[in-house]
């Protein structure tokens, strides 16, 4: 489970609706591209990730670490496929079941409070399974990817997006504020590493991709936007977190710059089960 900063630093980002988060959304995405995101995926992202693995009317897809649920949402809405996502943060799983009733498709959607690193779910219940921008929380990858092979049936595809990252010993103030003053955990890895970790656990790498072409620019926009509505931010969630995360933003853009960081897409398909 995760760490109670950790889920601290969920609930607040979830609260997608107050008066912080809806400032510093509207800075970093225009209107249309606000889908209740809280990663670095955009639409036309979640479209094209969505036609590289083949999700259609006929998937029930698996999103690993939902958040506040709309990438979820918009997937089942553009693709017509079912969606479960799993998220041990209270908050983002009632924001989603909310987004998902809104919009009317409770039946197609589905949220669940638990830790992927244990899913409630048989062998085999799903098509397909994406995870966007969260396994560098988790320590035991490989565990969780094979958690995500068991319940993904013969065949069954898995998109997995997330940060790669190139740290070295020398790295310990880099990863000071990464990590947040050590209270957010950063399991990093490289995306070799990332590939031989998919292997262990049962998977055939079809694809890797540096996938979000302008991810500087959204580094650099979140970073300016906390940095904008920094008063808001520290009324909402505390000077420190909120000073912490400005930090966070300024040493990611630091290493993107650098080109020791990177978001990659990792195109998989289970093959014999582990
Ligand atoms: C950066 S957010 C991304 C959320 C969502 N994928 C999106 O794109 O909007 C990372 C999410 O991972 C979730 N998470 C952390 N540890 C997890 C775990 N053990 N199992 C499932 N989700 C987890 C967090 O609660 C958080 O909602």
């Amino acid at each position: 489970m995760t760490d109670s900063s950790l889920d601290a630093r969920y609930r607040a980002l979830h609260r997608l609706d107050s008066p912080a988060n809806r400032a510093i959304r509207a800075d970093i995405w225009p209107p249309e591209d606000d889908i209740g995101q809280q990663s670095f995926i955009t639409p036309r992202y979640v479209d094209e990730l969505a036609r590289r693995a083949g999700i259609g009317p006929d998937d029930h897809v698996l999103d690993v670490g939902s958040g506040a649920g709309g990438p979820a949402l918009y997937l089942a809405e553009t693709t017509g496929c079912r969606v479960t996502g799993i998220d041990p943060n209270e908050v983002g799983v009632e924001v989603a079941e909310g987004l998902a009733d809104a919009a009317g498709l409770g039946d197609r959607l589905r949220f669940d409070c638990a830790d992927a690193m244990r899913m409630p779910y048989a062998d085999g219940t799903f098509t397909a399974a994406l995870s966007l921008n969260v396994v560098n929380v988790i320590e035991d990858k490989v565990g969780l990817f094979r958690e995500v092979r068991r319940v993904l049936g013969q065949r069954g595809r898995w998109a997995l997006l997330t940060g790669t990252f190139e740290l070295g010993d020398g790295d310990d103030e880099l990863r000071r504020r990464l990590t947040r003053d050590h209270t957010v955990p950063l399991h990093d890895d490289t995306a070799e590493r990332y590939r031989a970790m998919l292997v262990e656990a049962g998977f055939v790498v079809d694809e890797i991709t540096e996938y979000v072409s302008d991810f500087r620019t959204q580094i650099a926009r979140w970073g300016a936007a906390n940095r904008a509505h920094i008063d808001a931010l520290r009324a909402e969630q505390g000077a420190t977190p909120a000073e912490r995360h400005l930090a966070y933003f300024d040493a990611y853009l630091e290493l993107v710059d650098a080109g020791r960081a990177a978001n990659h897409l990792f195109l998989t398909t289970a093959g014999s089960p582990p």
